[in-house]
């Protein structure tokens, strides 16, 4: 029997290339992983009726460990997001999505090092929204004014945004959690508690709450207001560790985490709760690349390194880690986007694979 067995979901677009490019550098290092392939999303529609499967789940559940390719969400009809699907159904509260330079992507900075941990289940992503002209949405307008709480012009759409004590307290020790396990110095907590006082007020008092549990743990606390982390951000990346921010917040943020290291085809991440973890990387399906064996696996591959340092296989995480700092510090095979950044030009880009097979040779 292998050692693990990991739910794959290769996904649609540029997944199922990219997945198979990080298959192979992945056993390529020895590791005993054994493989359980299952599809979701629209191709799986027809023969299931619905684009996640409970058999995909029941996969997950067992095995507790999952990695998956980018799946496309519709836009306009058809259904709602596989991805944040699965999340919700697994309880999957933590977004953990690490930010760090790596030479010879031509990003702009050389100095980042930092993790956002992003509440993954409630906040503006909740889903409870009312439609402008809705009967509930008149009556939610009508409760408001009555209560005192506000007058909401009658030609509203709303969305709420959800921050309970139970959610707020579990991201906040997650954060603490992994600074301590990965030997990460300060945790610096993200809001706009100022202006939305039941809402992120609550999530910074409850998160320095959670900073005084852990004061004897040598990691330190600060919190900032999100409009001047992101000026920050831009300004001195190097003064951020780990930050945990609400849901919304560490979706923007996060993405402007991947632009100071270079873009979305190197940016892993991964979905943790307390029984299971999804590792997949930041971007999507990219469709317009699909089957041209030319998309960045290296979201992918680096996403696996978060999960192979999850199963406890350091070894083999750090041996991948290292193949792909040395092949974009070559810079000689690499995929269309880094060439591009590089250089100006895709001339000598090499696909998809070949560049897994670069980073094979390096192990
Ligand atoms: P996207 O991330 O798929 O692509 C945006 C652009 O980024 C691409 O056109 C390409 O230029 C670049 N890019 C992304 N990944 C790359 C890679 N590995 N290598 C090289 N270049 C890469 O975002 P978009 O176009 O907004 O979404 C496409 C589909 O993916 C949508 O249906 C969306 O809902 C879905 N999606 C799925 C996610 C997931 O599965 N977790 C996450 C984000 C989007």
């Amino acid at each position: 029997m292998a050692k693990h067995t990991v739910t794959l979901i290769p996904g649609d677009g540029i997944g199922p290339e990219l997945t198979r490019a990080m298959t192979r550098v992945v056993d390529a290092t020895g590791v005993d992983i054994e493989w359980e392939s299952v599809d979701a999303g629209a191709d799986v529609m027809e023969k299931y009726g619905t684009p996640l499967p409970d058999h995909v789940l029941d996969s997950i559940r067992k095995n507790k460990v999952a990695i998956k390719g980018p799946i496309t969400t519709p836009v306009g009809g058809g259904f709602r997001s596989v991805n944040v699907a699965i999340r919700k159904k697994l309880d999957l509260y933590s977004c953990l999505r690490p930010s760090f330079s790596i030479p010879g992507t031509g990003a702009r900075y050389d100095n980042v090092d930092l993790v956002i941990v992003r509440e993954n289940t409630e906040d503006l992503y909740a889903g409870i929204e009312f439609e402008e002209g809705s009967e509930a949405a008149a009556e939610l307008i009508k409760f408001a004014a009555d209560s005192g709480a506000g007058v909401i012009r009658p030609d509203s759409g709303i969305s709420l945004k959800p921050i309970s004590i139970e959610c707020s307290r579990r991201i906040v020790k997650f954060a603490f959690d992994y600074a301590i396990a990965n030997g990460r110095k300060k945790v610096t907590a993200v809001h706009k508690a100022n202006i939305l006082k039941h809402s992120d007020g609550l999530f910074l008092k409850i998160a320095r709450e959670v900073a005084a549990e852990y004061a004897d743990s040598g990691v330190e606390f600060d919190d900032y207001i999100i409009d001047a982390t992101c000026m920050q951000l831009v300004l001195h990346p190097e003064w951020f560790d780990v930050l945990v921010l609400p849901n919304l917040y560490g979706d923007i943020a996060s993405d402007l985490a991947a632009g100071l290291v270079g873009g979305l085809g190197i940016a892993p991440g991964a979905n943790i709760g307390t029984d299971y973890a999804v590792f997949e990387p930041v971007h999507g399906s990219a469709p317009k690349y699909a089957g041209k064996d030319m998309a960045n696996p290296t979201a992918e591959i680096l996403s696996a390194v978060l999960m192979l340092n999850h199963l406890g296989e350091r070894d083999a995480a750090d041996r991948i880690l290292n193949a792909v700092k040395t092949v974009l510090a070559e810079g000689e095979t690499v995929t269309y986007d880094i060439r591009r950044t590089n250089t100006g030009s895709t001339d000598g880009a090499v696909g998809t694979q070949a560049y897994a097979d670069a980073l094979i040779a390096k192990l």
